[in-house]
């Protein structure tokens, strides 16, 4: 049986995707257990455990974190993932970069072979690891993914708690993105795994949106008392880094890769909400 390694075990990815991970051996350590940015404990950890197959998934996730403290966010997302390719020569790595490493100026959707160009902290940072990843490592997959929608963290909990002392709640409508539920993110991924393919590949559901527009579907399907929802500009709420206006990502590679067709944004999004697997 192979052995798969996840960093960053903790994170709200890697809680998820080693239930998709059947057939294998699971290793999920903890920041605690296994700091990326510690070489010793990297050294140590993969001389005792050997994994076939590392999959990346630590990182500082917080955008606007990062970009008040950019040498903790390239500390970590750039250096660390150097580190984890020196571990990684014998083992095939697969990491997760983003939307961020592109500007937002395109008017479709951003495809593996269009330049990247960064304006913020967190996708330079993301940019960066996947260049180093690509001059130390053959054996690697990059899943650019977008917008992680999750019921246990990101914006969802945000505007949950938020509807929970508020009756109005103001979110951002002038971004395009296309959002990706956790559970297609998973399958998407082992799909990827179990491929021949090495490279970038982008991963995402289908459907392109705004926040404003996720905002008030998540709060109709949970069909709780629900804020009302007030369709609001990025200039009024500015935030410390700057975001792409548009995020799309082309998925044809995707689709010719694994076969799957990714499902409408809304589709899994339900399916998430009622706990249920999208496949
Ligand atoms: N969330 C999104 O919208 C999104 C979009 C595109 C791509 N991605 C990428 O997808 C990946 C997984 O994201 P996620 O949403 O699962 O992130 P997450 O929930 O923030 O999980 C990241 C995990 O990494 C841990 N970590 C931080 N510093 C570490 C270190 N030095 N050593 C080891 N572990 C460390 C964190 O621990 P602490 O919480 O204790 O710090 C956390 O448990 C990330 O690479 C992210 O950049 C995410």
């Amino acid at each position: 049986m192979k052995t798969v390694l996840l960093t960053g075990g903790e994170g709200a990815v890697a809680s998820v995707l080693k239930n998709y991970l059947q057939n294998f051996k699971i290793l999920s350590p903890s920041k605690k257990e296994l700091d990326v940015t510690d070489r010793n404990s990297l050294n140590t950890y993969f001389k005792i455990n050997s994994p076939d197959i590392v999959i990346h998934t630590a990182a500082i996730t917080d955008v606007d974190y990062c970009q008040n403290n950019p040498l903790k966010a390239m500390e970590i997302n750039t250096t660390g993932t150097g580190n984890i390719c020196d571990f990684t020569s014998h083992a095939r790595l697969i990491f997760y970069s983003s939307d961020y490493v592109f500007d937002g100026k395109s008017k479709k959707p951003y495809n593996e072979k269009n330049i990247p160009n960064p304006i913020s902290v967190y996708g330079k940072s993301k940019l960066e690891a996947e260049n180093i990843i690509q001059r130390k490592l053959s054996d690697y997959l990059i899943i650019r993914t977008s917008w992680l929608l999750t019921q246990n963290g990101g914006f969802i909990k945000k505007i949950s708690e938020a509807a929970r002392v508020r009756n109005e709640i103001n979110v951002v409508g002038d971004f395009c993105g296309s959002p990706t539920v956790i559970d297609f993110l998973c399958e998407g991924t082992v799909a990827l795994v179990n491929s021949q393919y090495r490279g970038i590949v982008n991963v995402s559901n289908s459907g392109e949106t705004t926040w404003f527009e996720i905002a008030k579907y998540y709060f109709q399907l949970k069909e709780i008392k629900a804020p009302k929802v007030i369709k609001t500009s990025s200039r009024l709420y500015p935030n410390a880094a700057p975001r792409p206006e548009y995020s799309v990502l082309d998925l044809s590679l995707f689709s010719s890769v694994t076969g799957i067709k990714p499902p409408d944004w809304k589709y899994s999004l339900e399916k998430h909400v009622q706990g249920k697997k999208i496949v």
